[in-house]
C-alpha cells in the first residue's frame, strides 16, 4: 500500500459520530468512510438523519442511523450496543453534537445551563466511558471531541457563557482522558474549529454587522468550511496521528494566534 494510503487507512474500523445528520458530523462521516470506516451516525433529528444515511449508502458507504437524543444518559448504553451489534465495537468516537445558547449570563436559567452541560459535555464523557471497554478489547481506539475556538478564548463577540464553559471543560476532559487511557492504546484529541456557516449559527452570522468583524479577526480572512474541520477529524482518527494524543487542534484560520 502506498504510504499516503497507509497513513489514512481506516479499513475495518467502526466510527460512532454524534450529530451526524448534517454539518461537521456528516462531513466527518464522509471522510472517515472514504478512508474505509463503517460509520454509525447518531442524531436526534431522525428525518435528516435517515436522509443523510441514505445518501451515504447510495455512495457505497456502510452506514447505520441511530435516532437518539444524547442529552438522555439512559439512552446512551443502548446506542453503543446497537452500533456494536451492527458492525462491532466502535474503534472511533466523534463527540460532535452540541447546542449553543446565545443568552446573557444573567438570563441563563439553571435548566438551560444543565441542558448545555448535558449535551455538550456529559454526553461526550458518558459515550467515551461506554466505548472504552470495547476499544480496550480491540487494543486501542481514537476519540475526537469537537470543541471550538470558544473553548480556548473568551471570544467576547456575544454572550455564550454555557458554550464557553462546556466546550472549555471538554478540552480539559480531552487531556485528562488522554492521560488516563493512553496506556490502554486509546488516543483522545479535540478539534477547535472557528466559525463555519452551518445550521448551528447561520441565523446569527447573517445578522447585519456580525460577519465582518469576525472575518476581520481571522488572519486567513474567511470562515472555515466543513471540509476544513472534517479533515482535522480524519487526521486525528487515522494512523497518521498514531503518536498524537491529548491535543487540541485549532482549525481557526489563525484566530488564536492573536
Ligand atoms: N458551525 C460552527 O461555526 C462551529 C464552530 C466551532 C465548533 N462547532 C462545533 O461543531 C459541532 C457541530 O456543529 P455544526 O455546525 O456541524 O452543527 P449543526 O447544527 O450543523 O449539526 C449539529 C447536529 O447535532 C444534532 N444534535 C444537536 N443536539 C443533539 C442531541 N441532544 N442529541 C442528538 N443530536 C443532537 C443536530 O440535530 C444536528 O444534526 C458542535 O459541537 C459545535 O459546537 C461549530
Amino acid at each position: 500500500m502506498a504510504i499516503l494510503e497507509e497513513l489514512f487507512d481506516l479499513t475495518g474500523r467502526v466510527a460512532l459520530i454524534t450529530g451526524g445528520a448534517r454539518g461537521i458530523g456528516l462531513e466527518s462521516a464522509r471522510l472517515l468512510a472514504e478512508a474505509g470506516a463503517a460509520v454509525a451516525l447518531v442524531d436526534r433529528d431522525g428525518e435528516a438523519l435517515e436522509a443523510a444515511a441514505a445518501d451515504l449508502r447510495a455512495g457505497g458507504v456502510r452506514c447505520l442511523a441511530v435516532t437518539a437524543d444524547i442529552a438522555e444518559p439512559a439512552r446512551l448504553p443502548a446506542v453503543v450496543e446497537e452500533v456494536s451489534d451492527w458492525a462491532g465495537a466502535p474503534d472511533i468516537l466523534v463527540n460532535n453534537a452540541a447546542l449553543v445558547q446565545r443568552v446573557p449570563a444573567t438570563e441563563l436559567t439553571p435548566d438551560m445551563w444543565r441542558q448545555a452541560m448535558a449535551v455538550n459535555l456529559d454526553a461526550a464523557f458518558e459515550l467515551s466511558r461506554l466505548v472504552q471497554p470495547g476499544m480496550v478489547a480491540k487494543g486501542g481506539g481514537a476519540i475526537v471531541n469537537i470543541a471550538s475556538i470558544m473553548a480556548l478564548s473568551g471570544g467576547g463577540f456575544y454572550p455564550i457563557a454555557s458554550y464557553h464553559a462546556s466546550k472549555g471543560a471538554m478540552v480539559n476532559l480531552t487531556r485528562g482522558l488522554a492521560m488516563e487511557w493512553g496506556p490502554l492504546g486509546i488516543r483522545v484529541n479535540a478539534v477547535a474549529p472557528t466559525w463555519i456557516r452551518t445550521d448551528f449559527n447561520r441565523a446569527f452570522l447573517d445578522q447585519p454587522g456580525v460577519s465582518e468583524p469576525l472575518l476581520a479577526s481571522m488572519p486567513l480572512g474567511r470562515f472555515a468550511t466543513l471540509r476544513d474541520a472534517a479533515a482535522a477529524v480524519l487526521y486525528l482518527c487515522a494512523p497518521a496521528a498514531a503518536m498524537v494524543t491529548g491535543h487540541v487542534l485549532p482549525v481557526d484560520g489563525g484566530y488564536l494566534a492573536h
